[in-house]
């Protein structure tokens, strides 16, 4: 099946400067990128063109750290830190997904946010119940967008109502691989992600169990590193044997290689930077939430500089916006303030954000986030029509006033893998 896109497209190849075709066709065949072309060729003349005139068609936006049930949070709790905002506000939040009613109801909703957000692809914590997670697989496989959702592990340090067993995290987590392990070999849109919820939450024992089970079902890894000061140090005392935060993770077998991603990732040392880079870890940057909790600032330009993946995460509801041109514009703006406060670094330029909201993060899925040949199509057409703008300006201008100063509301058309979601 073949259809073409016409449109000003712009897109990412490199961090460093925006591909831009003006006026231009974008052909996609079987839902991957065949080719973009000034004049449709000879061959394609009979294939079905959407013309969508002045509008630019940009890459799906990829948010690779999300957590579902805090949907209804968002926007409060951000007076304290990580510790005590998970005991006061997360856990009691989480704790309602027990309810599946409940749970049914605040994941459609979350679920139909994403969509009209422009997200095309995102890696999900759901709660550590079973059900609920279930339900938010269904809803996600029926939404048309794709990513990965993870029960969450969790059997120590936690709230009576929300603290599983260990035998019950275990069970649990091997009949969801059991379930869904066609979904992760047949390469479905929605997919299975193991996520344990972070050091301090899950027991040795526990840990050891899940590195077991993503060897022997080949899942990928999602979880938190290097968050907040007092998180770090907590995990020192649980470990006083292990050298640092990643290393704990390593020990226990839950950073395979090239199927990692960890949250925030501010506060590591050399040693554990070297960690992420042996095993390819894909660092979650989520600028919205290390403000809201007075987390730190990520040195993401580091990062880039050491050659690192980075993709970039919404965190609600640490953060208080799923929409991810928010988190864009925070990347910037956090590197900037990283600069001025250390002196060093140079901070990210509209561009390589860009890159990391679309392309960087877009890794973690296969071939998405760009419009390369042979990437999967996931594409969103901006109608910046409602937004002031002064004569001649490039359209690289325009998708940088859009991201700075649009809204969901200029999304008119998304694409997942080639096919219309919205
Ligand atoms: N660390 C452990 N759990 C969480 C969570 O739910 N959100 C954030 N931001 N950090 C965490
Ligand atoms: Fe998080």
């Amino acid at each position: 099946m073949i259809k073409c896109l016409k449109g000003n497209i712009l897109f990412s190849e490199t961090p460093e400067k925006l591909t831009v075709k003006a006026n231009s066709y974008l052909v996609i065949e079987d839902g991957l990128v065949e080719g973009i072309y000034d004049n449709l060729p000879e061959k394609y003349k009979n294939c079905e063109v959407t013309d969508y005139g002045d509008k630019l068609i940009i890459p799906g936006f990829m948010d690779v750290h999300i957590h579902a049930p805090q949907w209804l949070n968002k926007g409060v709790g951000y007076s304290v830190e990580l510790l005590p905002w998970l005991e006061k506000y997360t856990f009691p939040l989480e704790s309602k997904f027990k309810d599946e009613d409940f749970a049914k109801k605040y994941y459609e909703a979350f679920v139909d946010e994403l969509v009209h957000s422009g997200t095309t692809r995102a890696c999900i914590f759901a709660s550590r119940h079973y059900e609920a997670t279930k339900l938010l697989i269904n809803i996600m496989q029926k939404s048309g967008i794709g990513g990965y959702v993870g029960k969450v592990n969790m059997d120590r340090n936690s709230s009576p109502e929300l603290q599983e067993t260990y035998e019950d995290s275990v069970n649990e987590t091997i009949m969801l691989a059991e379930e869904f392990s066609d979904c992760n070999k047949n390469n479905d849109l929605v997919k299975l992600i193991l996520t344990p919820r972070f050091v301090p939450s899950t027991t040795s024992e526990l840990m050891e169990k899940l590195g077991e089970i993503a060897e022997k079902y080949n899942l990928p890894v999602q979880s938190h590193l290097d968050e907040n000061l007092d998180e770090v140090a907590w995990v020192k005392e649980l470990h006083p044997d292990i050298p640092s935060f990643a290393e704990v993770y390593e020990h226990f077998g839950l950073m395979p290689k090239d199927r990692t991603i960890m949250a925030h990732c501010i506060h590591n040392n050399d040693r554990e930077i070297e960690i992420l880079k042996k095993h390819n870890v894909l660092i979650a940057h989520c600028p919205i939430s290390n403000f809201n909790l007075a987390s730190g600032i990520a040195p993401i330009r580091r990062y880039m500089n050491e050659g690192m993946d980075i993709g970039l995460g919404s965190d609600i509801s640490g953060g208080h916006t799923m929409y991810m041109p928010d988190s864009c514009v925070a990347a910037v703006s956090a590197s900037k303030m990283y600069h001025v406060a250390h002196n060093e670094y140079a901070p990210l330029s509209f561009s390589e954000a860009f890159y990391l909201m679309t392309k960087g993060g877009g890794k973690f899925f296969g071939k998405v986030g760009s419009f390369e040949a042979g990437y999967e199509c996931d594409a969103l057409v901006i109608d910046d029509t409602n937004i002031p703008k002064i004569d001649n300006m490039t359209l690289e201008e325009r998708l940088e006033k859009y991201i700075y100063t649009g809204s969901r509301d200029n999304i008119v058309k998304i694409y997942c893998r080639g096919n219309e979601v919205k």
